[in-house]
């Protein structure tokens, strides 16, 4: 096996089809099940996108109704869900809560066979198990963030929709039309892109046959990393480094002089930009004018124009989202939750996808350790060889 034939992190290797999404860096853009990310974050709620995943179509009203129904009916915050929370240390990242959260729902869902040979589920099965997580998750991203606060679990209200309920049970405040909004738009851009690093990991697990949670669990923790998910999270600590737009120019010389990568830059798929910041960035405006936060709108702009015209790397989505989530009034560590949230439509569409024409994936490996050797003075037993 030479050099040149290791594609060293699966860089521009295709494994497989899918017809969830087409991230295309040639012409910058992101369909999900053929539209367009931007038209569906101007003109969709969340709910309809989730269906458009799940089941390759929009919603018609009455379908759109019926899903709304259903996730309803499991928006509450289970009690064993909240008790294993409450077990962890008040200090335990939101990603290791929610990763929990999701393990105790799969194990407490006992309406498989019980066998491992029945792990994988029906595509029922794993229809409605799916819409269970993406309604139940809003409940327990918001008890994390709240338990942190000492403040006490905020019921839904079945009078709100997803997004402006989600706001509702981590605030506990009526939300405001344009907070609603932008709220909306960052989920539908989180929602789905597919084969990276979290779905991979979705689709890697469900390949054995193992269960839809298992599978969502393993991809909360590829999602965690800062190359990853993680980065939301990491560009707000690294602006609350910096503090201002004029310390901008300092601190990226230092940073670059330290070789520090700076979060919520580049990608490995998008070369010259992301395609879903624009949207993404548009939200970001509205709140900074909302919220009169014209030190934020220099800060990101100085720092976005220093690395360009320094390094040619441009923003990810995860740049625009750190400081509307935090504008929004989300703690920092309570972003890569929110990633979660969103993004468990599109890991559980590509679970779905996987399972239904499957096999297992299973690479190769280039041997590159110490030649074979042998023990000394041990005699092979004939039956072993
Ligand atoms: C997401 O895959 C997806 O679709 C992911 C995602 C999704 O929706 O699921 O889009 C969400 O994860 C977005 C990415 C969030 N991560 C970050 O913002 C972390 C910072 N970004 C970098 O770590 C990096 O850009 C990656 C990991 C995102 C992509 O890196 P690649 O494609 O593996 O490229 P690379 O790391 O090999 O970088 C190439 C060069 C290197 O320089 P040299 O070592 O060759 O001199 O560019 C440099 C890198 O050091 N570089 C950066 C940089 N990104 C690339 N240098 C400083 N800061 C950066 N952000």
């Amino acid at each position: 096996m030479t050099e040149t034939e290791i594609k060293k992190g699966l860089a521009g290797v295709v494994v497989d089809y899918t017809a969830v999404s087409k991230v295309n860096p040639e012409t910058n853009s992101l369909l999900y099940r053929g539209y367009p990310v931007q038209e569906l974050a101007a003109t969709q709620p969340f709910e309809a996108v989730a269906y458009l995943l799940w089941h390759g179509e929009l919603p018609t009203e009455a379908q759109l109704a019926e899903l709304r129904a259903e996730e309803r009916r499991h928006r509450s915050l289970a009690e064993n869900v909240k008790a294993a929370i409450d077990l962890l240390p008040l200090d335990s990242h939101p990603m290791d809560e929610v990763r929990t959260a999701v393990s105790v729902i799969g194990a407490s869902d006992v309406t498989g066979g019980g066998s491992v040979l029945d792990a994988s589920g029906s595509p029922e099965e794993n229809l409605a198990r799916s819409i269970r997580l993406y309604a139940a998750l809003p409940a327990i991203v918001a008890y994390g963030q709240r338990r942190r606060r000492a403040l006490d679990v905020v019921e839904p209200r079945d009078d709100l929709d997803y997004s402006a309920n989600f706001l509702w049970m981590t605030f506990g405040e009526e939300p405001e039309e344009i907070v609603v909004d932008a709220f909306n738009r960052s989920m539908i851009l989180y929602a789905e892109h597919s084969f990276n690093a979290s779905t991979f990991t979705a689709r890697v697990i469900t390949s054995t046959l193992s269960d839809l949670y298992s599978a969502v669990t393993g991809a909360i923790g590829a999602l965690k990393g800062p190359l990853h998910g993680g980065a939301n999270e990491a560009v707000l600590h690294i602006m609350s480094e910096i503090g201002s737009a004029d310390n901008v120019v300092p601190w990226l010389d230092r940073a670059l002089a330290e070789k520090r990568k700076i979060m919520g830059f580049g990608h490995r798929v998008y070369k010259k930009g992301d395609s879903r910041v624009p949207t993404m960035k548009a939200a970001l405006d509205t709140l900074i004018e909302h919220y009169g936060r014209q030190d934020v709108a220099e800060l990101y702009a100085k720092l976005e124009s220093e690395f360009v015209s320094r390094k040619g790397i441009y923003p990810n989505l995860d740049y625009p989202s750190g400081p509307a989530y935090n504008l929004i009034g989300f703690d920092t560590l309570t972003f890569t939750p929110l990633f979660i949230a969103s993004r468990v439509t599109g890991w559980t569409a590509h679970i779905m996808e996987q399972a239904a024409s499957n096999a297992l994936i299973r690479p190769l490996s280039a041997y590159n350790g110490v030649d074979e050797r042998h023990i000394a003075g041990y005699v092979p037993d004939a039956a072993t060889l």
